[in-house]
């Protein structure tokens, strides 16, 4: 159920009734709730459309709408405002069905085929802090259209075909280096090694272009040597993922070389359909709808002069594949934001060459820096990226000093466990609670605080609630009476119960996670008003007693859901 919406619909069938044909009003969520639960904020300007007084246009809306039985009470304020005030006999009775549900309520939205493209990394490389947006914020989403009844494909399309790998099995052999316990910290350090050769060694570089071509022709040697890279990297990847808690999986792995074996094709295809052309021994496609800084057409090379195959045109094939043989309705990326043209680019000519059709959604959700408080890129100490392994780590270490300070006799075993959640989810909800389009200041101390809007503070909360529940004498299945809303606080709660809907139908659309967050932590700020004024367990009468319970379950249960939707693990006692 989603609220806002309801008003919104209503307000609009009401100046459609006035006589405005389409106008969309904007609702906000009151902070106190004495000026009424909800505001509709843009009367003048619709108004002055009118030619009507706001307050005259007010009423006129109030009257087509007030007999409705969610609405108790509706009022104008100056200059241009109508003050809503919700029936609480509705909102309890929204509260009951939320109850009973497993799903709080909340219905399966018509289904699409939703390609989620995040983490991506590439092989023979350790993930580095560049890779932690991409990965949870995607994640997020994710779970979230995955809730909604979505059929979402997470495709972790990593960098694991090109010339990369002709230089390392070059630089393999060359050095007679065994490649069956190499651990990924070695391949990279072989990989850098490769490519310094690659440049100033001309018999190495041409060595490592004939190994590229052989295992493009799927020569057997070259094959296993690539497949061990690749597993030897994404074994630790997996790790990196299950640290993290996300839903990543080997079957979600479709890495460039899937698209491999479509590429001629596509070069072919392109040329017959005069899109592409040749020019100076590469294939080139020219977009009118990009210019340079000449103002000329922009070519995308799409085969080099050796035939070798690029970026792009794996992401051609990428797109025919995604909507041909997975039928994608949606395709959602998380990159960088520099990745951006090239996307665009890629789409462009797909979409020229009918392999997708025009009403294929591509989303391309970006997400700025993560910065040191110098407001610089943050990296090491000497410069260099951080490695997203040991950030976990460090984040792991910092939060079982934490926990030994507050907790001094709590055993190893349980120490270590505690600090993996409570440090991990602390990095991951610092991300996540900023707003992905913006750069953010990495810092340790406030993640790890337990006030503000911080994972321990949102698990603490948790914790809370499930404590005063167990407290209670009263099982849940003999709470069977009406939710009674009389307190200003429990109204508040009640209203912000219910909102959880809206929040996430707006992440489905905008993979925009720090909304979630905000709305926790001020669920959780609300809950905790409610808890120091009203008395839940040792109310007078049983009734308003039962009724707080479950008030608090609603809590816990919209908390705990909300969490795992983020990829945050809770935590039974703290
Ligand atoms: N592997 C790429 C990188 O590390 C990201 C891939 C994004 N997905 C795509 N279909 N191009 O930059």
């Amino acid at each position: 159920m989603n609220l806002k919406n309801i008003i919104k619909k209503d307000i609009k069938n009401a100046l459609i009734k006035i006589g405005t044909i389409d106008y969309d009003p904007i609702i906000t969520l009151n902070k106190k709730i004495k000026l009424g639960h909800y505001q509709v904020n843009n009367l003048i300007k619709i108004s002055n459309i009118l030619n009507l007084e706001p307050y005259e246009l007010s009423n006129k809306i109030i009257f087509n709408i007030k007999k409705k039985c969610i609405y108790k009470k509706m009022t104008f304020s100056q200059p241009g405002f109508i003050n809503i005030f919700i029936n609480e006999n509705w909102i309890s009775e929204q509260l009951e069905k939320i109850f009973i549900s497993s799903r709080l309520g909340i219905k399966h939205s018509k289904s699409q085929n939703i390609v989620i493209d995040y983490s991506s990394p590439n092989i023979a490389k350790e993930m580095h802090i560049g890779h932690l947006r991409s990965t949870i914020i995607g994640d997020v989403t994710a779970r979230i259209l995955d809730f909604l009844g979505h059929n979402v494909i997470r495709a972790n399309h990593i960098g694991d075909w090109g010339t990369q790998f002709g230089m390392l099995i070059a630089y393999l052999k060359d050095k007679k280096i065994k490649y069956d316990n190499l651990s990924l910290i070695q391949l990279e350090d072989f990989y850098c090694k490769a490519k310094k050769k690659y440049d100033i060694d001309q018999l190495f570089a041409e060595k490592s272009r004939e190994y590229v071509v052989k295992l493009q022709n799927g020569d057997k040697y070259c094959h296993f040597i690539w497949k061990k890279l690749v597993s030897i990297t994404m074994l630790e990847n997996y790790k990196i993922y299950k640290k993290l808690n996300v839903t990543l999986k080997e079957k979600h792995t479709m890495g460039e070389s899937v698209y491999n074996k479509m590429l001629p094709d596509i070069i072919q295809d392109l040329k017959n359909k005069k899109i592409a052309i040749e020019k100076n021994g590469s294939t080139i496609v020219f977009l009118k709808e990009f210019k340079n800084r000449l103002g000329e057409y922009m070519g995308v090379v799409i085969q080099k002069k050796d035939k070798g195959f690029l970026y792009s045109t794996t992401d051609i094939a990428c797109f025919k594949y995604r909507y041909q043989k997975l039928h994608a309705n949606r395709i959602i990326y998380y990159t960088d934001p520099r990745q951006h043209q090239h996307l665009i680019q890629a789409w462009t000519i797909a979409k020229k060459a009918n392999y997708i059709s025009q009403d294929l959604l591509l989303e391309h959700h970006t997400f700025g820096m993560m910065l040191s408080k110098n407001k610089r890129p943050f990296k090491t100490r000497d410069g260099n990226t951080i490695k997203l392994s040991s950030l976990l780590n460090e984040a792991k270490e910092r939060a079982m000093r934490l926990i030994k300070n507050k907790k001094p006799k709590l055993s190893k075993k349980k120490l270590v466990k505690l600090a993996q959640i409570i440090g991990i989810s602390a990095v991951k909800y610092a991300d996540l609670s900023k707003n992905r389009n913006t750069n953010y200041i990495f810092n340790w101390d406030e993640m790890l605080s337990f006030e503000g809007n911080t994972a321990p503070y949102i698990q603490y909360a948790y914790t809370r609630i499930n404590s005063i529940l167990k407290k209670s004498i009263i099982p849940i299945n003999k709470l069977k009476e009406k939710i009674i809303l009389k307190e200003e606080t429990e109204i508040n709660l009640a209203i912000k119960i219910l909102e959880f809907e809206e929040i996430i139908l707006l992440i489905a659309q905008k993979g925009t996670p720090h909304i979630l967050c905000k709305y926790l932590y001020q669920l959780a700020t609300i809950f905790s008003n409610f808890y120091e004024n009203c008395s839940i367990l040792f109310s007078k009468k049983i009734k308003t007693c039962k009724s707080r319970l479950k008030l608090s379950i609603l809590t816990a249960k919209t908390l705990k859901k909300g969490l795992n939707m983020l990829g945050i693990k809770i935590i039974k006692k703290m």
